[in-house]
C-alpha cells in the first residue's frame, strides 16, 4: 500500500487499529531503561504514546499523514509530548547515534529495500541501543489472520537476524510467536508474530 491508499484506509474509520500497543512489543521493552525512541511507520501512534507514558523521549514518523495527525491528536489529549513527522521511512536522514530505541511495528518492507534501512538504523543507534522489529510473520499466511498476503513482505526471523549480525547488531530474540490478538471488533483471532530484538554492542 502506498501512502495515499494508507490515508484512504485511516480516514475510512476513526481508528483502524487497537489502541493498546501490540504485547510483544511490551514484552520485548519492558527490559529497556527508558531513553529516547524512533517509532518508524507510527500510524496512529499506539507504541508512540505508550512509550511516551513510560517516561520515553520519542520521535514518530509515517508517510500517512491521516495517521500522523491522528497519533499527535492522541498525545496530545493523553498529555504527551512527542515529536511526530510525516516523512518516508526511506528517504529520512538517519542521525548518527542517537536513539536508543528503533521501534519497527507492522511496518514491512520488501527484502530489496531491507539492507539500507537496517544499516541506516543500525547507526542511528546508540551503543546499548536495541532494534526492535516486530511485524507478521511468513506463518501468518497459513495459520494467522490479517497482515500482507505477498510472502515477500512477511518476516522470517532467522535470514532477519543473519541480516542483522551481518551489521554488527547483537541479536539477542529471533522468534517466531503464536498468539491470540485482539481485533478492533472486540474479537480475539490467531496471529503469528515475528519478533527480532538486535542490540548495538557497546
Ligand atoms: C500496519 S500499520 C502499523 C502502524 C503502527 N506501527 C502500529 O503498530 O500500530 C503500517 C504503517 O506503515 C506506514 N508506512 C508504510 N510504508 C512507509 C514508509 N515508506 N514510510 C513511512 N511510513 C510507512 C503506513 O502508512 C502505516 O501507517
Amino acid at each position: 500500500m502506498d501512502r495515499h491508499e494508507w490515508d484512504e484506509r485511516y480516514a475510512q474509520r476513526e481508528q483502524t487499529f487497537t489502541p493498546e500497543p501490540n504485547r510483544q512489543v511490551v514484552a520485548e521493552v519492558a527490559g529497556l531503561a527508558p531513553g529516547i525512541a524512533l517509532d518508524l511507520a507510527t500510524g496512529e501512534g499506539r507504541h508512540a504514546v505508550w512509550l511516551a507514558s513510560l517516561g520515553w523521549r520519542v520521535v514518530a514518523l509515517d508517510y500517512a499523514g491521516v495517521g500522523v495527525r491522528r497519533a499527535a491528536a492522541r498525545a496530545r489529549a493523553e498529555g504527551h509530548t512527542i515529536a511526530f513527522a510525516q516523512a518516508d521511512v526511506y528517504t529520512l536522514h538517519w542521525p548518527p547515534a542517537r536513539f536508543d530505541l528503533v521501534l519497527a511495528a507492522f511496518f514491512h518492507p520488501r527484502p530489496s529495500q531491507r539492507g539500507a534501512l537496517y544499516r541506516a538504523a543500525a547507526g542511528a543507534l546508540r551503543p546499548g541501543g536495541s532494534l526492535l522489529q516486530v511485524s507478521y510473520d511468513k506463518a501468518n499466511l497459513t495459520e494467522g489472520t490479517g497482515g500482507p498476503k505477498d510472502p515477500e513482505l512477511l518476516l522470517d526471523p532467522p535470514v532477519l537476524a543473519r541480516e542483522l549480525g551481518g551489521l554488527g547488531l547483537d541479536v539477542v530474540r529471533a522468534d517466531t510467536v503464536r498468539l491470540r490478538a485482539p481485533t478492533m471488533d472486540g474479537e480475539e483471532v490467531d496471529v503469528v508474530n515475528a519478533v527480532i530484538h538486535a542490540v548495538r554492542p557497546r
